[in-house]
């Protein structure tokens, strides 16, 4: 047999046993490509491989290496058509035997900016709107317009951050009380929700910076009562009809009486101080241009961290400013 006649009948096997591994579409076709061409018995390669014999001696080894090179890449054309009808998902470039892509982690609202939210709608139910102000401020505002003069202790630089020129970061969000009653005439009836900062030793329920919702309702004939009752209105409302708060004749030099409320801790073994609040003080009012003859009203200042410690059974007021995603993400 000529060589050149051969070496075509191997290129016309190549070619065909390729397209028949490529066209299998089953590893049933799979299989009989693999019989018809790479089959140990009557295969065509072996075949071709006998074919051999009929060439004449000096063109064997011509014949045996593209022969050899045949059997290689249908050997190969078989694999691959094996492993895309086996695995097919593999072929589509997805193999579900690799670990998942962890779903990315959604983020949410810190618990303190969900508390801020839910006061301020409990706030806006009972009629109360929403102000804002500062939080460096000048010692007017934070002193002087809540009757805390010069020689005051509560002015106290070691009980203050104070800046620089009589700015300081304020103490207390009764700074925005003044900077609301100076802006607009009576009625008022505002919640304001902000941090404070005071240098107080860190414990479980004290930080040197926290926040406060302040409240301020002025108008004809508001009187303690109409404090008291929207304060416990309030403090069910957020934590519920058994919430136990009780108030306590208290000073501060901006109201007049004044209380401290205080509510049952969760663990119901002790009380701890939610807030302090009271009738404005007729001076306040005047230095604002308010007439105290003609309105009264009361304020409010709670503590924000601790209506949420409280309502969710938080004992570590640290936990709020440390980043642990373990306690942020319960929320
Ligand atoms: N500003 C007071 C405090 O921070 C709380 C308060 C607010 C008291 C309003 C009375 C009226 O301690």
């Amino acid at each position: 047999m000529e060589l050149s006649e051969a070496i075509a009948e191997l290129d016309a096997l190549e070619a065909a046993g390729l397209a028949a591994f490529r066209e299998a579409g089953s590893p049933e076709a799979v299989e009989a490509a693999r019989i018809e061409y790479l089959g140990q018995k009557q295969g065509k390669i072996k075949a071709a491989q006998q074919r051999l014999k009929q060439v004449e001696p000096s063109a064997r080894k011509d014949y045996g290496q593209r022969f050899n090179a045949v059997k290689t890449a249908l050997e190969a054309a078989w694999e691959s058509a094996k492993a895309r009808v086996d695995r097919p998902a593999a072929a589509s470039g997805l193999d579900v035997t690799l670990p998942g892509t962890p779903r990315p982690r959604l983020g949410h609202r810190h618990p303190l900016t969900q508390t801020a939210d839910e006061l301020i709608d409990l706030f806006g139910r009972l009629g109360f709107g929403v102000a804002r102000g500062p939080e460096v401020e000048d010692v007017f505002h934070n002193f002087e317009a809540l009757n805390i003069p010069p020689a005051h202790p509560a002015r106290d630089p070691a009980d203050n951050f104070y800046l620089s020129d009589g700015a300081l970061l304020r103490s207390q969000t009764s700074t925005i009380q003044i900077r609301v009653m100076e802006r607009q005439p009576p009625p008022v009836r505002i919640v304001a929700i902000g941090r404070v900062y005071r240098p107080d030793a860190v414990d479980p329920t004290h930080s040197f910076m926290f926040h406060q919702i302040e409240g301020l309702m002025v108008d004809r004939g508001v009187t303690m009562a109409h404090l008291k009752s929207t304060l416990r209105l309030f403090a069910e409302g957020y934590l519920g009809t058994d919430v136990k708060i009780r108030f306590r004749p208290s000073f501060f030099p901006f109201t007049e009486p004044s209380v401290e409320v205080d509510m049952l801790w969760h663990g119901g073994d002790r009380w701890v101080e939610m807030g302090g609040a009271g009738m404005v003080d007729p001076d306040v009012l005047r230095a604002v241009g308010y007439d105290p003859e003609e309105v009264t009203g009361f304020a409010f200042g709670l503590g924000v961290e601790r209506l949420c410690m409280r309502k969710h059974g938080i004992d570590d007021i640290r936990l709020f400013t440390t980043n642990d995603v373990r306690f942020l993400s319960q929320f």
